[in-house]
């Protein structure tokens, strides 16, 4: 989504800007923009499309300045378009801005009477004229608290000044800013990945709060205007993998990097000398854990809805699941002895971060299963998992699913084993069993061809579906998330054993159909309702066991087969040729498969 960049240098910085601006671009955006400031005025340059086209129409004019601001943006208010592109400037001030005005309108108003020119369709434009009207009768940090007061909704700010040339207010409420130090330079970002090539000095503004920098200065305020001291952390100067390398795209890289997903997970997690779980600093004590709610956003939430099945088999606490988007609003019944844990790639999804506040407003247990550790809902929650898959690109979430799926399976055969839920010697094999896993996945990651034949079916299709039963109901829902949001088919996940009460009558002759039906407790009766589809016309890919011998073949359009895993492990590897399907059928279809249309990795607004 939406992406911020500032910097104050002694240098000119719009090829800096530019740099960091392509490494947020797998935030998913259709417009980008720069300001600087030069001899005293502000210089604008926008585009609609990639960063490249930006670049270009910067390389024909020479755009300097010391101090400038960037934005790559994903519409809300306002079509995609160069006008609606950030930055928004008037003469005297610029402003980049993630997250959304929901007042915008009123203000607007008020502001077009007060005799305010307005040029875009974009909330964010009132701020340009809030903030100048508030600087004609008060010093900047007055004026920059009334206008934060003034607006409703979620903000991340990057703002400069033509008379004030040497700054660059951030501010911050709901959407994350980063700020960094550098040598003679100082940045605003709108994460740590953007400035990462600059700098791993770093800190973090917190909810109300804003900063003033200065290439050789920056001082942060609570919204009040009282000054707050800051930490400042050291990134890890670990080298992360940001690469493509050999492959097409960074979904493909990602797919195949999900054996070493697993192994980090199990390296970082299991004591194999003494065959334990380590949840290095785990702060609560098991009596105090009497349920466990989990919630999360699209693919997470897949990996939640795993979590309560994984909770359910194998511990007697009770657990409950939940989209964020709609817990945040709903009336909780909050209760202490839960444990809320939040799932998240990014850890920076809006709705995600909002229910993670929401119980810690009401002094709840919180904890974070996340990808990127220096996130905001890690930064905030009581307790950190990482998933420890590296950087995840592509918009589509392949390793990180997998990532998530395996801590939660390891907390929950902790909890188990803690509760005496489990038997030592089941609890040992449980763990012994995710040794051959890495290896597992690795073999039911399909070569190019066992896949396009099937793919090239769904490609011409207009919808499919997607089915399971236990474990594998979220495997279909995910199956048909990934189709929907590459390949823009329509597909529905459905329990198997739902399709009678309703979506039976979708079924028409020739119309793909995945079933997930490995060898686990629910195999025979996802069987029938297989078998059901196929009586109506579905041409079945069955995703099933090698040894699977059982089943009348004839009937079948396709089959993929995987290897035997102990039962609760299936999922790990059903989901990996789902991806696969819907990798080769949006390749086949000619889409951007990094950056589906209208999608975002980080969903940053609500
Ligand atoms: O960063 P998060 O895990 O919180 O993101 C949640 C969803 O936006 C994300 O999983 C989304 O559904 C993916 N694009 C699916 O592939």
């Amino acid at each position: 989504m939406c992406g911020i960049i500032g910097i104050t240098s002694s240098k000119p910085v719009s090829s800096s800007i530019l740099h960091s601006l392509k490494k947020l671009e797998y935030r998913g955006y259709d417009s980008a923009g720069i300001a600087t400031i030069d001899n005293g005025i502000i210089n604008e340059i926008k585009s609609l499309g990639r960063v490249d086209v930006l670049e270009k129409n910067i390389s024909q004019i020479n755009l300097s300045g010391e101090v400038g601001i960037g934005h790559v943006r994903w519409a809300t208010h306002g079509i995609p378009s160069t006008i609606n592109a950030h930055p928004h400037s008037n003469e005297n001030i610029s402003v980049v801005h993630n997250g959304i005005i929901e007042n915008s309108v009123i203000l607007k108003k008020s502001l077009i009477n007060k005799g305010h020119k307005f040029k875009s369709e974009t909330d964010t434009e009132v701020i340009v004229h809030l903030l100048s009207e508030y600087l004609k009768s008060n010093e900047l940090n007055n004026a920059i608290i009334k206008t934060l007061n003034d607006l409703d909704g979620s903000f991340a700010l990057g703002i400069i000044f033509k008379d004030m040339p040497n700054i660059i207010v951030g501010a911050r409420r709901g959407s994350p800013l980063a700020v960094g130090y550098g040598p003679n330079e100082n940045y605003l970002g709108s994460d740590s990945y953007a400035l990462k090539s600059m700098t791993n000095k770093i800190t973090y503004l917190n909810d109300g709060e804003f900063c003033i920098i200065k290439k050789d200065e920056i001082n942060f305020y609570d919204y009040m205007g009282n000054k707050v001291n800051k930490k400042i952390l050291q990134l890890s100067t670990n080298e992360q993998n940001y690469e493509k390398g050999e492959y097409k795209h960074f979904m493909a890289k990602e797919i195949n990097e999900q054996p070493l997903t697993i192994k980090n997970c199990v390296n970082e997690y299991i004591d194999k000398i003494n065959n334990e779980i380590n949840l290095h600093n785990f702060p609560w004590k098991k009596e105090n854990i009497k349920s466990i709610k989990l919630i999360g956003c699209g693919t997470a939430f897949h990996s939640c809805l795993i979590g309560k099945y994984w909770f359910e088999e194998l511990t007697n606490i009770d657990v409950d699941i939940d989209i964020a988007s709609e817990f945040r609003y709903r009336k909780n019944r909050f209760k202490e002895d839960c444990l809320y844990i939040f799932v998240s790639q990014s850890g920076e999804t809006a709705d995600t971060y909002a229910a993670l506040d929401l119980c810690k407003k009401n002094k709840m247990k919180t904890c974070s299963i996340v990808n990127v550790v220096e996130s905001s809902i890690a930064r905030d929650s009581d307790f950190v998992l990482p998933i420890h898959c590296g950087p995840e690109i592509g918009v589509a979430s392949t390793k990180a699913f997998l990532g998530q799926m395996m801590v939660i399976y390891l907390l929950c055969l902790k909890i188990s084993y803690l509760k005496n839920n489990i038997k030592k010697s089941d609890y040992n094999k449980k763990i012994k069993n995710l040794d051959l896993l890495s290896e597992k996945v690795k073999k039911t990651i399909f070569d190019e061809n066992q896949i396009q034949t099937i793919s090239n079916t769904f490609s011409k299709a207009k919808g499919s579906m997607f089915l399971g039963r236990g474990f594998s109901f979220p495997i279909a829902l995910e199956g048909a998330l990934k189709l929907k949001e590459l390949a823009y088919i329509h597909a529905e996940g459905y329990p198997a054993g739902e399709m009678k009460h309703g979506p039976l009558a979708l079924i028409e002759d020739g119309m793909p159909v995945v079933v997930v039906a490995p060898k686990d407790q629910y195999y025979k009766k996802t069987i029938s309702n297989m078998q059901e589809v196929i009586a109506r016309g579905a041409k079945v890919l069955l995703v099933t066991n090698k040894d699977d011998d059982q089943i009348v073949s004839e009937n079948i359009w396709k089959k993929i087969e995987i290897d035997t895993v102990e039962k609760d492990l299936y999922p790990f590897l059903t989901t990996l040729p789902l991806q696969q399907l819907a990798y080769y059928t949006a390749l086949k279809k000619g889409f951007d498969i990094d950056k589906p249309r209208n999608l975002a990795k980080s969903v940053t607004v609500e």
